[in-house]
């Protein structure tokens, strides 16, 4: 998972664009316009400052490049080739400054997760530090717009928290001592709401959670855990339910408590699930192996336009590499969760 955020997020800068044009120019809207509002109409008036996402590799575009770890996500197609790059900026990106932030920033690090060993195990960045960035980031921006406008933007931006695909694929097994299915999946599921709770306290305000994927699905897992015929891990894809079957009801109950919040729960699990069990029905042709190399196990590092195995239609694949969906598959993902989702979170 990579671009999810990414379109999510260029839609709804669209969508924020679109909104200040209609209402300056009060003029009918154009084709590229009326294909947007077809999926997501906000309130008139009501526009997000700026994007801000924590997280996994789901969203990270480019903060692993300074570290010394394999998980790197700078290369195309993760960010470039969408030309996105260069629309969210990666925090650590050592040539930001500090009006490049203004319409908000990723903190998010590849490989992580909501477990601290999950971050810890690839050398990446933790979702605790991620927050002490943010902290950071208020700090820049107030130095660049003035206090009252920083205040405005943390609040009326939208967070983005994406996680828990690394802790159940791979840090799970590593906790599997002291944690099983369920207990590990409550722990998940208390460390999210925690960090809900942590970036409220320090100004977010509309704040989604995505939910957990069917990563025992992922082609990575069928090749690990699925003996010769590759079947799906049921046990990975049961931490995944339950996880977000206790997160859901804790992001509500946190809803309520916390005043003038929008908490919401993203839920992508059903949707992708769908997608891998009737890949036909979305246009797909393979949803078990990926495109780049053999499509078994190869991930990020090994994928890119160099490896010659890369599959010549990426369009009929789910999957990019062993893990991340490709490009398609996001664009159909955001389709249906943006008109879910969107009015919930303005
Ligand atoms: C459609 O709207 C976009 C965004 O406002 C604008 O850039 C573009 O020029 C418009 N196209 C036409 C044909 O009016
Ligand atoms: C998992 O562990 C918890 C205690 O840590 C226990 O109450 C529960 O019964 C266990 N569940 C299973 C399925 O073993
Ligand atoms: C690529 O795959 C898509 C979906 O299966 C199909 O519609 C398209 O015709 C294919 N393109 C080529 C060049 O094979």
């Amino acid at each position: 998972m990579s671009r999810l955020v990414y379109i999510f997020y260029l839609l709804v800068l669209v969508e924020g664009s679109r909104k200040t044009f209609t209402l300056d120019q009060n003029t009918e809207t154009n084709a590229t316009e009326a294909k947007v509002e077809g999926t997501i109409k906000l309130p008139p008036g009501i526009t997000f400052s700026g994007v801000i996402t924590f997280g996994d590799s789901i969203v990270d575009s480019g903060n692993n490049n300074n570290l010394r770890t394999r998980l790197k996500c700078n290369f195309p197609p993760y960010a470039e080739r969408l030309g996105i790059a260069k629309t969210i900026p990666a925090y650590l990106n050592p040539k930001l400054k500090n009006e490049d932030l203004l319409k908000g920033v990723n903190f998010a690090s590849g490989g992580s997760g909501y477990d601290p060993l999950t971050a810890k195990l690839v050398r990446v960045i933790s979702l605790s530090d991620q927050l002490k960035y943010f902290q950071e980031y208020k700090e820049k921006i107030k130095v660049t717009v003035g206090e009252e406008k920083a205040n405005f933007m943390v609040k009326n931006s939208l967070y983005l928290v994406v996680a828990s695909s690394n802790d159940i694929a791979h840090t799970y097994m590593a906790r599997s001592l002291k944690y099983n299915r369920t207990s590990y999946a409550d722990y998940l599921a208390d460390l999210s709401s925690k960090f809900v709770r942590d970036i409220y306290k320090h100004g977010a305000r509309r704040i989604g959670v995505f939910s957990a994927v069917p990563v025992g699905c992922v082609p990575a897992a069928r090749t690990i855990h699925g003996r010769l015929k590759r079947k799906c891990s049921k046990k990975l894809n049961e931490v995944a339910l339950h996880f977000n079957t206790k997160i859901s009801p804790k992001l509500d109950a946190l809803g309520k408590e916390l005043p003038d919040s929008k908490i919401v729960f993203i839920d992508v699990y059903d949707t992708l699930n769908d997608m891998i069990e009737n890949p036909k029905n979305y246009g797909f042709e393979v949803s078990t192996r990926g495109c780049c190399g053999t499509g078994l196990l190869e991930v990020l590092f090994l994928c890119n336009k160099i490896n010659p195995f890369t599959c010549k239609n990426s369009s009929s694949y789910i999957f990019w590499d062993s893990y991340h969906p490709t490009e398609k598959a996001y664009q159909i993902i955001v389709d249906k969760l943006l008109g879910k989702y969107i009015m919930q979170l303005v």
